[in-house]
């Protein structure tokens, strides 16, 4: 039988082209279970899973949630916001206190960078990582070239645009590597002071000009400004913003031809995409959240089966 090549999946930089196939082929089998009248499979009747979110989250936390339960898993979930982190427990102390009541695996989103990886060295139990600060937000990449190769076929040779705030982007980042190892060609596009100097040494070519970006793809990634992580104003105004690098229905029917809107969520209807945009037949945002599940139930079974 097929396996994974990690124990943790704590980026898409750590893992193969072979495990994305591998995640891809059993989404596609549970993909099909969620949608029976009965959607649940006893997979992991014996696994416990803790899903620990030290950062908001809506869609992430919740599809987690579903494909644990979907697979039988025992779930247990914490809040930093409601636990002893706020009498300043730490992150080591936290994660050892959960496991000691017995947790197979934990699903953690946290703001700092490398949370993951700092925690998978330290504890006995296998990590997924559901978004580390502006670094890696794995499930997010897989969930959504799953969902351009649901829309759009093999995505070999397929032209991928991810515009907006590439430089507190986690999404960016992981769906840069998940493309390239699927064999995608990949442009960012964005105000200059929102693109990393190093983007160009991962394989990706930068376009600032929206519609050559929009006029060039297959797919466009659109992605949120992140104001939540910027000390300092990277662009003049949100409506400067919004005229140079907003998607709005004129200027998608005005291109060459008709491509496949994307957005992980979530949206700031009116800044990145209008909502008659966000809410069109080339929009395929729900079909990402839905796949969501699939790709999380296929991480989590398939990591599970590697637990000794
Ligand atoms: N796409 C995404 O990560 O959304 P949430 O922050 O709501 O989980």
């Amino acid at each position: 039988m097929s396996e994974l090549s990690v124990n943790h999946l704590l980026g898409i930089k750590y893992i193969t082209r072979k495990d994305i196939d591998l995640i891809f082929e059993t989404a596609d089998q549970f993909k099909e279970v969620i949608n029976r009248p009965i959607k649940k499979v006893p997979s992991l009747r014996d696994i416990t899973i803790a899903n620990l979110f030290f950062e908001n989250s809506t869609r992430t936390r919740l599809s987690f949630e579903l494909a644990e339960k979907r697979l039988s898993a025992d779930v247990v979930n914490f809040s930093a916001a409601a636990s002893s982190v706020k009498k300043g427990e730490t992150l080591i102390d936290t994660v050892n206190n959960i496991l000691s009541m017995k947790v197979d695996m934990v699903v953690m989103r946290h703001p700092n960078p490398g949370a993951g990886v700092f925690l998978s060295r330290n504890i006995r139990a296998s990590i997924v990582n559901a978004g580390d600060g502006a670094h890696e937000h794995p499930t997010q990449a897989l969930l959504d070239s799953f969902s351009i190769r649901e829309r759009l076929g093999d995505i070999e040779g397929k032209k991928v645009v991810i515009v907006g705030d590439i430089l507190h982007s986690r999404v960016a980042l992981s769906n840069i590597y998940a493309l390239k190892l699927l064999g995608a060609e990949v442009k960012v596009c964005g105000p200059k002071t929102l693109i990393p100097k190093y983007i160009e040494s991962l394989g990706v070519a930068v376009e600032l000009d929206l519609r050559k970006a929009l006029n060039w793809c297959d797919v466009a990634n659109m992605l949120r400004v992140q104001n939540e992580r910027m000390d300092i104003s990277y662009f003049p105004s949100t409506r400067e913003y919004v005229q140079q690098y907003g998607l709005d229905r004129e200027l998608l029917e005005s291109l060459d031809k008709e491509i496949v809107v994307m957005h992980p969520g979530p949206i700031n209807r009116g800044v990145e995409i209008t909502s008659d945009v966000a809410d069109s037949g080339q929009a395929i945002i729900l079909n990402q959240v839905e796949n969501g599940v699939a790709i999380r139930m296929a991480v989590i079974y398939l990591l599970a089966s590697k637990i000794k």
